[in-house]
């Protein structure tokens, strides 16, 4: 369906990955996302290695496509992670919030192609010398945790790709065919989803958390803990909007209550992570039918832009 490195290297037919993200990115939404002919990712920022164990024993029953597993590094502090992920049988594996350097070796060694997430110039070329096989370049207007300086995907990509010769998968923005598009003429050869994919029909999170994505607007999201550490970007919600030029709380506390907003749908509990693209998304649809259509319109675009050559 599509030839290139990013397709080769995943095993899959299309250059779509499903962000991993704690507690939402298990069975249920990974085997959709492979089962569609993408990647999908199995968190362990959740740290619940046991249920993980579980959740891919599910994946097996569930789909017989390729799929992959995240070690966000800051999250899993578990000294036996890499002999972990190792131990299930992946062949793909992404790495983030944390140091290149860390696991890259020991997961090469065990067979696994590596690639890790960075949000800057320095971080690429850091994780290039340590090995990976690839990077997922993330924009600051993406959700979730993120590097306190910001930069936005439409200047980092090229500037990224200008400088490093292995694969890159964009992440922080993309959620359709023409910004798969926009991606692919920037350099990568993949885009990465996770607002998308938080609010799509499988993801496991209350239906409360999905419908405040598609009731948001582009600018219903903050970018808090500038001052300290991590930086991430939620939705604006009463709480949030409270936090958003408070610049003493540790918006991190929050996460105490995460599970009272995941799965009870209490919207002020904590925080609802994701990007400025919630104000691009206005259905919750099945995974398929967001790549399908995905890859309508960037085949549509593509043939578009081909009338200017
Ligand atoms: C709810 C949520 C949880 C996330 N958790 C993680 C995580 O555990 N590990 C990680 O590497 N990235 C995580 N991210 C960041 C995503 O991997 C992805 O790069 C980002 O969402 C892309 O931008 P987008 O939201 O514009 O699609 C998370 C994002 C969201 C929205």
């Amino acid at each position: 369906m599509f030839d290139n490195r990013v397709t080769r290297m995943l095993g899959v037919d299309i250059p779509i990955v499903q962000a991993p993200m704690g507690w939402i990115a298990r069975s249920q939404l990974a085997s959709a996302v492979s089962n569609a002919g993408a990647m999908g990712i199995i968190e362990t920022s959740s740290g619940e290695l046991d249920v993980i164990r579980e959740e891919i024993r599910k994946m097996r029953d569930l789909t017989d496509k390729p799929w992959g597993v995240n070690i966000a590094q800051a999250f899993v502090r578990d000294p036996s992670i890499v002999e972990f992920v190792a131990g299930q049988g992946v062949k793909f594996v992404t790495t983030s919030a944390g140091s290149p350097t860390k696991y890259t070796a020991s997961l090469k060694e065990a067979g696994l192609t590596v690639f890790h997430v960075v949000p800057n110039l320095v971080g690429a070329l850091k994780a290039v010398d340590a090995g990976v096989d690839g990077l997922i370049v993330e924009g600051g207007e993406g959700g979730g945790f993120k590097s306190p300086r910001p930069v936005a995907s439409m200047v980092l990509l090229p500037l990224v790709v200008s400088k490093v010769d292995v694969p890159v998968i964009a992440a922080g923005g993309f959620v359709d065919g023409p910004t798969m598009a926009a991606a692919l003429a920037l350099g990568a050869e993949g885009v990465q989803l996770g607002t998308r994919m938080v609010s799509s029909a499988e993801s496991p999170i209350h239906d409360n958390w999905k419908q405040a994505v598609v009731d948001a607007t582009e600018t219903d999201t903050v970018f808090l803990n500038q001052h300290t550490s991590p930086a991430l970007r939620a939705l604006r919600t009463d709480r949030t909007n409270a936090l958003e030029f408070d610049h003493e709380s540790n918006a991190m506390t929050l996460f105490g209550t995460a599970m009272d907003l995941y799965f009870g749908g209490d919207m002020e509990a904590s925080l609802a992570l994701g990007g400025q693209v919630v104000g691009r998304i206005d259905a919750v649809l099945p995974v398929r039918d967001v790549i399908d259509s995905t890859m309508t319109e960037f085949r549509g675009c593509v043939r578009e832009l081909g009338a200017y050559g």
